[in-house]
């Protein structure tokens, strides 16, 4: 099991969005309570990891999509992506595991804990939100398979499927869509695979039935409708570094000091906002430093970016 942080809270599988807005109202009249955590009678309790900053609505979050398998256009993975079948849905976990094999969506949430974490977003094109994920620790799905001592790197891969992700048929990029974490990034409490959001399943153009969010690091890292995890020694190829490695590295932590060779990262447009709302500053580590600053200790964040 992965260790539980701060607190060893009970999470509730679902928070529909009504009694989560309830909930936000409650938390914000108590937040002299509690340093994050609030355990109400009947209503879900928040991670410690969760931000409480207002979350964007539903809309925002499932209109406005990065999602290439099914076009390029913010709009297109909303208008393409329910042409994906979900079910039936398996993982491949394989290469430096004791369990290797096949594993159903359905046995992997049968074994794992639901939570909610309401974390920030920021995509490398500068854009960010907030949202209220469910999902479960990537550790507990990785111990569950058995990580092999020697193991240093957790590879993903996306689904395949050209007769159902129209984008596919185009090779811009070399599909599946890839990723990959070092394995103490891919342990870290705060890296989940999400399943939920607002406490429904996760809408495909966000990923179903299953996706990386990694949020200290840019969104293309947070790879969608994982079909394959493989466990290795070696750095694996991930697609945006594959396609440009100048322009995006394989770490790709958000960091507001280092600008992407055609733009600045210094601060990012809150979607939503209006059009006339102020950009925000980004902050380092998307504001997950106190958590993650130390797996880069000694680490040249210019050079390895
Ligand atoms: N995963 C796959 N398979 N294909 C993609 O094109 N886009 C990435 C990431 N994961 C992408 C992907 C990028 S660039 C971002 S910013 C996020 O997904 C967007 O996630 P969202 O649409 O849920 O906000």
């Amino acid at each position: 099991m992965a260790h539980r942080f701060k607190s060893d809270l009970s999470w509730s599988d679902v928070t529909p969005e009504t009694v989560y807005l309830n909930r936000r109202a409650f938390m914000t009249g108590a937040t002299a309570l509690a340093a994050g955590s609030i355990a109400a009678p009947g209503l879900a309790a928040t991670s410690a990891f969760s931000t409480d900053e207002e979350p964007n609505a539903w809309d925002e979050i499932t209109q406005y999509n990065n999602f290439y398998e099914f076009g390029t256009g913010k709009s297109d993975p909303a208008e393409y992506a329910d042409a994906l079948t979900t079910t039936p849905w398996a993982v491949e976990i394989d290469g430096m595991v004791d369990k290797p094999g096949s594993y159903s969506f359905e046995d992997i949430m049968s074994a794992m804990t639901i939570e909610e974490r309401i974390y920030r977003f920021r995509c490398v094109e500068a854009w960010s939100m907030v949202i209220p994920w469910n999902g479960f620790e990537l550790a507990d799905l990785l111990n569950m398979a058995g990580v092999q001592e020697g193991a240093k790197y957790v590879a993903f891969e996306t689904l395949y499927r050209p007769e159902e992700m129209w984008g596919q048929k185009r090779n811009f990029i070399p599909w599946p869509y890839r990723e990959g974490l070092r394995l103490d990034e891919a342990m870290h409490p705060l890296t989940i695979m999400a399943t939920g959001i607002y406490g429904k399943d996760i809408p495909n153009q966000n990923g179903a039935p299953l996706r990386l969010v990694v949020p200290w690091k840019y969104g293309f890292k947070s790879i969608k409708s994982i079909v394959k995890i493989t466990l290795t020694d070696e750095q694996p190829v991930a697609s945006w570094n594959q396609i440009a490695p100048h322009e995006y590295g394989f770490y790709s932590n958000v960091n507001p000091e280092v600008d992407h060779p055609r733009w600045s990262q210094a601060s990012e447009r809150r979607v939503g906002g209006g059009l006339l709302a102020k950009r925000i500053p980004t902050l380092m580590f998307n504001g997950y430093e106190a958590e993650v600053a130390s797996l880069y200790e000694g680490m040249d964040l210019t050079e390895n970016f």
